[in-house]
């Protein structure tokens, strides 16, 4: 894999790819570190006399065409105003992706520039299975530049048309931030120190659960609370209410506990929830038991006794990957269990890594200083994906030499 330096940008338009996928309140950033984490690659491309436009996505913007979608937005405005910030100086925004808009910012750009795309998810081929939807949108974006930098760890999982098939179309290299990702990763696969416990929880646990049993020959004990948590309690037969719910994963995690069970792996799931009467920061709740959920409740959080069980399965831990915050601590009386799971791995001697926009979100919310773990990653799904010892489409089309 080549890194910027094997590149010779001074002069030349550098797509840059980057994952500035930051949690947004309205048009505020709540959480600038994936804009913080791009930001050295951006730099030492300017630096040395590139000229950067930068690609990348934001949200799921909804609806079958782009004038759908980028109605919809959400716009890339908010990020670019944050980069003109960190970067003292104004970063211009083109009106489209690859369109009118964007071919003149290209053309636009001076020696050391920074330029942002709109939304790449607005084209509706970015993210498209059929390959020649991607490819389409692939060759305009790739028009724009002569050079392509994958910087967008938190997104290399995404067989995405910016992100798997442009390097395909030009000479490339894998940013700062990715390799920086990876090296830490590669510690985890490579002889990890064990007990390696890992944590999941998160808001988006469908992809996460399809792809679980694969965890189970890398840790010895899966912790599993939140968003993720409620499907292992249902495929138990519990009842989780109105809580976070994949039904159709439910065989699959059945299949999960039954392996887990015949391999020696621990499986630990939440023993008491906090149920809320809604989702709301202050909607009224209670603790109940995992065997007494009322069925007109929506848990939002862990309750005590899963808070103590979690950091007991954390204390003797000597590696640990701690993906998705265990409850919804966006609002303060739903943090407690994320809190008690951050302060349990912050106490870990070993390699602690915590991975995911939520996640990093979090510790930075809940006022745990970055030197609390080892590493905080930008990526929560393909940091996943990656110690599965699955092949990333992005990292793949960055390893592939041209
Ligand atoms: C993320 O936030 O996990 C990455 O930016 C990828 O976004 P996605 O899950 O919407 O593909
Ligand atoms: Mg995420």
């Amino acid at each position: 894999m080549k890194s910027i330096t094997d590149l010779e940008v001074g002069g030349r338009v550098v797509l840059l790819r980057a994952d500035l996928n930051v949690p947004l309140d309205g048009r505020v950033i709540t959480d600038d570190g994936r804009i913080r984490a791009s930001m050295p690659t951006i730099t030492a491309l300017a630096d040395r006399g590139a000229r950067v436009l930068i690609c990348a996505h934001l949200g799921r913007p909804e609806g079958d065409d782009y004038a759908t979608r980028a109605a919809g937005g959400p716009s890339l405005r908010p990020v670019g105003r944050r980069i003109g910030e960190l970067l003292a100086r104004p970063v211009p925004l083109a009106d489209d992706v690859a369109g009118p808009s964007a071919v003149r910012l290209s053309g636009s750009l001076s020696d050391g520039d920074v330029g942002l795309l709109e939304n790449v998810r607005f084209e509706p081929g970015e993210t498209s299975k059929v390959d020649a939807e991607r490819a389409e949108v692939a060759a305009r974006l790739a028009s724009l530049a002569s050079l392509y930098v994958g910087d967008g760890f938190g997104a290399l999982h995404r067989k995405h048309a910016s992100v798997f098939d442009v390097p395909g179309l030009l000479p490339h290299a894998a940013g700062e931030l990715v390799r920086a990702e990876v090296a830490v990763l590669r510690r985890l696969t490579e002889n990890p120190e064990r007990p390696y416990v890992v944590v999941l929880g998160g808001a988006k646990p469908s992809d996460k659960l399809a792809v679980i049993a694969n965890l189970l020959d890398k840790a010895d004990r899966l912790i599993i609370g939140g968003g993720m948590s409620y499907t292992f309690l249902a495929a138990q037969g519990r009842e989780v209410g109105r809580s976070l719910l994949e039904a159709d994963q439910i065989d699959n995690v059945k299949h999960v506990l039954a392996e887990a069970d015949r391999r020696g792996v621990e499986i630990v799931l939440p023993i008491d929830l906090v149920g809320a009467t809604r989702f709301a920061a202050d909607a009224e709740h209670d603790v109940f038991p995992v065997d007494a959920f009322p069925a007109d409740r929506e848990s939002l959080d862990m309750g005590p006794r899963t808070r103590a069980l979690f950091a007991a399965n954390l204390a003797d831990a000597k590696t640990v990957f701690w993906n998705g915050p265990v409850g919804v601590f966006e609002f303060p009386a739903f943090a407690a269990g994320t809190r008690a799971v951050a302060e349990a791995i912050s106490q870990v001697t070993g390699l602690t890594v915590v991975g995911g926009g939520d996640s990093a979100a979090a510790v930075r919310q809940l006022k745990f200083p970055d030197s609390a773990f080892s590493h905080i990653s930008t990526g929560g799904g393909a940091s996943l994906e990656y110690l599965e010892g699955k092949r990333l489409p992005g990292l793949a089309a960055l390893e592939d030499g041209r």
